[in-house]
């Protein structure tokens, strides 16, 4: 019998996430969850860009069992996996941040919990997270909700630079959302008049006034290019993020894939550097550890575990991750992921 080469085998739970989430979500939601802005360009092909990724892996050397445990930002965990914020997680499955919390720390991961958030943070029972910040026009509104979110006990705020405002989502915009109750949305503010809450651009000045008046590590998540990330470094981010959104912003924005490398290249040593965007295997994690990531997160599949089965269905899908993870590691020749930068090929010779 010949095989497809190029087919994944059918009898891998993740690539069945989409499909067992979609008939666990109202079609709205499943429409909101899956969107990509406009065409759908970037959402498309950021997984393609990820394979796109070649590696010279290492032979004639006994490295023992691969070891996935990573510090980020000095805090250790079993993997370089995480999840990354997603709004709408209660109405995804009852359990909400909570579940996902659950899922991540019992896989030993980081998870990031985003400020649209339903569940107020001081019931989410995790041990150690970060919250992601959208900063409302009056930036003094943040204020109490970070105070809120370090007493519950968050670590660092991830601060998203990409959304001025949302994006265009053509599938979910034009959904039909009665009956879904959204009465969770924006728990954590104080003010929670949603009109308005994003609608002014995050500058490097607001990078810093965060750090400052928080006493917290800010993350700069959204950052697709050297300069920028340069900047952010600058303006006092601990670390940066490389991320389009998913494709959710602009649409034809540059795959993470493709803008790794750069933002590497602009800090160096300077701060770790994390991404998401279409990471859906072990391969697509080693690829982007290759490229110089510290940590990568999973958006829709860690909503598509959570809608498919609350916590265990998180623990299960950065469990199976990190097990493939792990064993192409193995196979690359590396035991950590810090090695894995040395599989890529040399500068200057064809990726493939
Ligand atoms: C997001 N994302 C997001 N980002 C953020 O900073 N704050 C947020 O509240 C949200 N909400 C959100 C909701 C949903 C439904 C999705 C799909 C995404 C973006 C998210 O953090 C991440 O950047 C992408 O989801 C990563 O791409 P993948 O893994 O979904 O391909």
């Amino acid at each position: 019998m010949e095989l497809e080469p190029s087919q994944p085998t059918s009898a891998r739970w993740l690539d069945s996430l989409p499909e067992q989430a979609r008939r666990h979500l109202p079609p709205a939601v499943w429409a909101y969850v899956h969107a990509g802005a406009r065409e759908g360009t970037s959402t498309a092909e950021a997984t393609a860009a990820w394979r796109d990724v070649r590696f010279r892996t290492r032979v004639l050397r006994d490295g023992g069992e691969p070891d996935l445990g990573t510090r980020i930002l000095g805090h250790g965990f079993t993997s370089p996996l995480g999840v990354a914020p997603t709004a709408m997680q209660p109405v995804v499955h009852a359990q909400g941040e909570r579940g996902m919390a659950r899922g991540a720390e019992a896989a030993g991961c980081l998870h990031v919990v985003s400020s649209n958030a339903g569940t107020p943070f001081a019931d989410l029972g995790a041990r150690h997270w970060w919250l992601q910040a959208y900063l409302p026009p009056d930036r003094e509104d943040f204020l109490p909700v970070a105070v809120a979110a370090a007493a519950a006990g968050a670590t660092a705020l991830v601060l998203t630079v990409d959304t001025p405002y949302p994006g265009t989502k053509y599938a979910a915009d034009e959904a039909d959302w009665t009956g879904i109750d959204l009465s969770w949305w924006r728990v954590n503010y104080p003010r929670r008049d949603p009109e308005g809450a994003l609608w002014k651009a995050v500058t490097a000045d607001d990078v810093g006034w965060l750090g400052e008046s928080t006493g917290l590590p800010v993350v700069v998540k959204g950052v697709l290019r050297g300069d920028d990330a340069l900047r952010a470094v600058e303006a006092g981010a601990a670390a940066v993020y490389v991320s389009n959104h998913g494709g959710r912003q602009l649409d034809r924005s540059v795959s993470t894939a493709r803008a790794l490398p750069e933002v590497i290249e602009a800090v160096g040593d300077r701060t770790e550097v994390y991404v998401d965007g279409g990471v859906r295997s072990g391969l697509d994690a080693l690829a982007a550890l290759a490229l110089g990531a510290r940590a990568v997160f999973l958006g829709r599949p860690a909503l598509q575990a959570l809608a498919v089965d609350g916590a265990r269905g998180v623990e299960r899908l950065l469990s199976e991750l990190s097990a493939e993870l792990a064993d192409a590691l193995a196979l690359a020749g590396c035991r950590r992921p810090e090695e894995a930068p040395d599989l890529l090929p040399a500068a200057g010779t064809a990726g493939r």
